[in-house]
């Protein structure tokens, strides 16, 4: 999550030089429209799809472009906002099977084989290829 959190607040609740992103897929209709902003926002915004244009309102900064961010990664990261945002990872349960040090969280327990959630992940934790993000 390194590379949005430069320009969005890691609380999900605060502005910073990106708005808060708590709350981001609910505002944004069309699941798909989202992925492409957060894939190539200057692309979406060029194309005149309204949310976009209105969302490139919100700060004289543009934001950076992310073109090799795949589906899954994008939806990991929406996952980690949502759970985020809505205090799940408050209470957060120790990865099973990460070892020493590894600061992966289940945050889906009724589905143990989902690993939606992450803090500071660590390699051999379940997922590690999300570490770059
Ligand atoms: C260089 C700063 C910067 C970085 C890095 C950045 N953003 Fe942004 N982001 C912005 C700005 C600024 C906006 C508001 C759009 C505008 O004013 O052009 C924004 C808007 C958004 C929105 C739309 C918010 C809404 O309310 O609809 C989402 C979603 C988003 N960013 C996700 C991400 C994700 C995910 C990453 C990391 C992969 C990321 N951003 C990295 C600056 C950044």
């Amino acid at each position: 999550m390194g590379k949005c959190a430069s320009c969005h607040a890691g609380d999900m609740k605060s502005n910073s030089t990106g708005p808060a992103l708590g709350g981001v897929q609910g505002r944004w209709e069309d699941a798909g429209k989202l992925h492409e902003w957060i894939r190539n926002n200057q692309k979406l915004i060029a194309s005149g799809y309204p949310k976009a244009v209105e969302v490139s309102k919100i700060s004289a900064s543009a934001m950076t472009t992310f073109p090799d961010l795949t589906d899954p990664q994008i939806d990991a990261i929406l996952a980690y906002i949502d759970a985020k945002a809505s205090g799940k990872l408050d209470t957060p349960k120790e990865a099973a099977g990460g070892g020493a040090g590894c600061r992966w969280r289940r945050i889906e327990p009724e589905q143990p084989d989902v690993w939606s959630g992450f803090i500071d992940p660590c390699p051999g934790c379940p997922g590690a290829d999300l570490c770059k993000l």
